[in-house]
């Protein structure tokens, strides 16, 4: 660098290495941007709350979408937790990468295609232990390099909460189509989507959607029982003038296909809870395709 009389000043170290990570960052930036540029809708998946069923709601939406003719992708965000894999079917390990250090997505059935930090780990039970900055760097790198193809849908399953990290991650895609928000039917539930709702608007994002999980169980007898309370997700969506995507009932088999690595929506394709999601989907696609934008609120 030179000054204005013509001597010669050194950039002091640690300038010159934060202007080198601002120039990494902006280069990524521009690849995230490039690396979506053939996929037509994103939609982040978030719950204020942890273990409401987020990862389970996107692995089967994702399908559902696909079933229905839909070129879809899932972006597993939630590095701390990456349960989206097991769920969809696709076996650690099996990311390849190619010369030019692209990461090539797996693909799950109906070739939804499934790119996790889980993915590229060796063994499914090491722990994953970055510090939030670190794990937000990681999740850029895996944006930067995935090479997506054509794409409807990609599906990005947020870590729980609504704190920086989502924040983070949000920012990164640039056209975020918007912003689903799953629940569970109880008021402590409701009271946090409340959160996530003031969340997505603060960023100036559009919810598409409330979806509660685990709405009801209904016992063979066709009997429906409120396990975790009732109506919070319908209560908190029209306080909010918000759309009411649909509700998912309790299934048992849920937890066990999901922890065997069954998709269960594809196994048991005329459960209740998989007409759900397609119904869901529906909404989901007739809403983001423009049929009904201005219920993005
Ligand atoms: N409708 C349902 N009926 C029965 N079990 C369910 C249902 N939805 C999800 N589950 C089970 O609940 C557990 C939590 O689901 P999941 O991992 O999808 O939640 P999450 O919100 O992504 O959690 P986390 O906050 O840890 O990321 C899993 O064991 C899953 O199989
Ligand atoms: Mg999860």
């Amino acid at each position: 660098m030179s000054s204005q009389n013509g001597q010669q000043r050194s950039v002091p170290p640690g300038v010159r290495a934060r202007i080198e990570a601002i120039k990494k960052i902006r280069k990524q930036e521009e690849m995230i941007k490039e690396s979506m540029r053939k996929v037509k809708y994103k939609i982040a998946v978030l719950s204020g709350k942890g273990g409401v069923g987020k990862s389970f709601v996107t692995a089967s939406l994702a399908f559902a979408l696909a079933y229905m003719g839909k070129r879809v992708g899932v972006l597993d965000a939630d590095i701390y937790g990456p349960s989206i894999p097991k769920m969809m079917g696709v076996p650690p390990g099996t990311v390849y990468g190619t010369e030019d250090g692209r990461l090539i997505p797996p693909t799950a059935p109906l070739g939804v295609k499934v790119l996790s930090v889980g993915l590229m780990l060796p063994q499914e039970d090491l722990p994953v232990i970055w510090r939030g900055p670190l794990s937000s760097s990681a999740i850029r790198e895996m944006l930067a390099y995935a090479e997506w193809g054509e794409l409807d849908y990609l599906l990005i399953d947020l870590p729980p909460g609504t704190g920086d990290e989502q924040l983070t991650i949000m920012q990164l895609i640039k056209d975020l189509t918007g912003v689903l928000i799953v629940t569970i039917p109880s008021d402590v539930s409701g009271v946090i989507v409340s959160k996530a709702v003031n969340f997505v608007r603060r960023l100036g994002a559009n919810i598409i959607g409330i979806i509660e999980n685990m709405s009801y169980f209904r016992c063979p007898d066709g009997s429906i029982h409120y396990i975790f309370g009732e109506g919070a997700g319908k209560k908190v969506a029209e306080k909010y003038n918000v759309r009411f995507l649909g509700e998912i009932p309790i299934d048992p088999r849920i937890s066990r296909a999901n922890d065997a690595g069954e998709p269960f929506f594809l196994k048991y394709p005329d459960s209740e809870a998989s007409k759900a999601f397609l119904k869901i989907a529906g909404n989901v696609a007739e809403i983001v395709e423009g049929k009904s934008q201005n219920s993005m609120s």
